[in-house]
């Protein structure tokens, strides 16, 4: 059962059109990372908003004012509008349809098990869940990440399953959110980006994003296939800066170079700048490591793979990051891991999040594990989602319980408090550090007796070459 207090929306005009926006209501379909975050900040905005979703126990949690994964700043504002009765949950389509004239599609469009190219087929079912329920006009609006012309073939595929009489369009509304900062993305982007055929659909996106596009954020408007493909290029400039510095990183470990002070130096260049230049363990996630594979897939489909082979590369240099790191631990250990105790510090894919989706910290603690290690993973947030990924790794509830009497630390997610350890007060059995992230402070841990490890730097602190295991 849904239930909506009746709001007055000062920023949404009258009535022109049945797509406007103009009844102040709106559903998100699929309550994910992006539409929990999308349908909570809509709410905010003043809307009231409807989630669609298959999976009753999220919506039973969402519906309750429980959000089912952690992200900063959100648990409040779905609680607050669940509360405040702005914000509902369903897993009925008719209701969903009933409810507004403006859907927005936040399904995921994860990698296809047989192919490195994206799976649309949940964007394709909500459509055909939803639409032949649709009783009057509707736009549906995609947030979803896609490869380049979705956007045209769900447009023809609305209206093959639309009943009789009731026009069904389609725009695109690419997201660009971070985890662990979606809440803060969504209410203050760097732009937002509309792919319209129509510029009544225009007008409707601008309208309903009023709120943040006064303040001051860039309204990009442009057509469906350039919107799609916004998205993931901005994700494959963002990976390919990344895999750039840690090519750099491979260079620096064969030189006796440091990777940070370079990219510090170079990043002072402001057409180069600091951001997404953090060499180290790599990316990981379910947005960058499956987009580039989808772009490549998709210009391959349009025949252009050559324009795209450089991203083959990309993904190349990130996942030696973790076979590399992976091969420190071994030489560290002397030579193998087999029944060493291994430390662990983090499992997200990232701080800030609970998601563990291509985590390079867990594929890491886990090919230690494969190589006969004990390991414990500790992480502040995810050893509860790493748990269900990883049944068979060993979880640490404090930092002490993973560090206290292990052979060898890996520092592989770099939580804040990670960074505030005082390195003199854990009990390793050995003190050495593998700092997979290169953000800990060397120096410090170094006067404390640790011999730290980065990647593409040299080692600093205790013990000349690597510090072997004998027992
Ligand atoms: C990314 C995009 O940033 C976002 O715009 C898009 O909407 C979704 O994909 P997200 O997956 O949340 O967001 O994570 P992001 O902050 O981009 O980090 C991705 C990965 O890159 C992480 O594993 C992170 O540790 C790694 N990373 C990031 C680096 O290794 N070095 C860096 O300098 C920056």
């Amino acid at each position: 059962m849904t239930t909506h207090q009746e709001t007055h929306h000062d920023t949404v005009p009258a009535a022109t059109d049945p797509a406007t926006p103009a009844s102040g209501r709106v559903t998100v379909i699929g309550t994910g990372y992006l539409g929990a975050t999308h349908a909570a900040c809509l709410a905010e905005l003043g809307y009231d908003v409807l989630g669609l979703d298959t999976d009753p126990a999220k919506v039973a949690d969402l519906a309750a004012g429980r959000l089912p994964f952690y992200e900063p700043g959100l648990a409040e504002l779905v609680e607050r509008h669940t509360a405040s009765g702005r914000l509902a949950f369903t897993t009925d389509p008719r209701e969903a349809a009933e409810f507004a004239d403006l859907h927005f599609v936040c399904v995921g469009t994860p990698q296809r098990r047989d192919s490195m190219a994206a799976d649309t087929s949940h964007v394709t079912a909500a459509v055909s869940g939803l639409v032949p329920h649709l009783r009057r006009d509707a736009l549906l609006v995609g947030k979803s990440t896609v490869p380049v012309g979705t956007a045209a073939a769900l447009a023809l595929h609305a209206r093959s399953v639309a009943p009789d009489g009731v026009e069904v369009a389609v725009a695109w509304n690419p997201e660009f959110l971070r985890e662990g900062r979606a809440v803060e993305d969504t209410l203050r982007p760097d732009r937002i980006v509309v792919g319209v055929t129509d510029p009544l659909h225009e007008k409707v996106l601008r309208e309903l994003y009023a709120p943040v596009v006064d303040v001051g954020v860039p309204f990009v408007v442009t057509d469906l296939a350039t919107s799609e493909l916004v998205k993931v290029a901005a994700n494959a400039f963002l990976a390919t800066k990344i895999s750039f510095a840690n090519a750099i990183a491979e260079l620096c470990d064969a030189a006796g170079a440091d990777v940070v002070a370079l990219t510090d130096a170079i990043g002072r260049d402001a057409r180069i700048g600091h951001q997404f230049l953090s060499a180290g363990l790599g990316f990981g996630g379910g947005c960058l490591p499956k987009d580039i594979r989808a772009l490549m897939a998709r210009a391959g489909e349009l025949g252009v793979d050559e324009a795209l082979t450089f991203l083959r590369e990309v993904d190349a240099i990130n996942m030696r990051r973790r076979s590399r790191t992976v091969a420190l631990a071994v030489e560290e250990c002397g030579g193998s891991v087999l029944g060493r105790r291994v430390a662990v510090l983090g499992a997200a894919f990232k701080p800030g999040t609970d998601d563990v989706r291509d985590s390079p910290a867990l594929n890491v603690a886990a090919q230690l594990q494969l190589q006969g290690a004990h390991v414990r993973v500790h992480d502040p947030r995810a050893t509860a989602t790493a748990a269900r990924t990883f049944p068979t790794l060993g979880y640490a509830d404090t930092v002490e319980d993973a560090v206290t009497g292990s052979d060898l630390v890996l520092h592989l997610t770099e939580w804040d408090e990670y960074r505030a350890l005082d390195p003199a007060a854990l009990q390793p059995a050995r003190r050495v550090v593998i700092d997979g992230r290169n953000a800990l402070d060397a120096e410090r841990w170094a006067a404390a007796g640790w011999r730290v490890c980065g990647l593409g730097r040299p080692a600093v602190g205790a013990g000349v070459g690597p510090a072997a295991v004998s027992r």
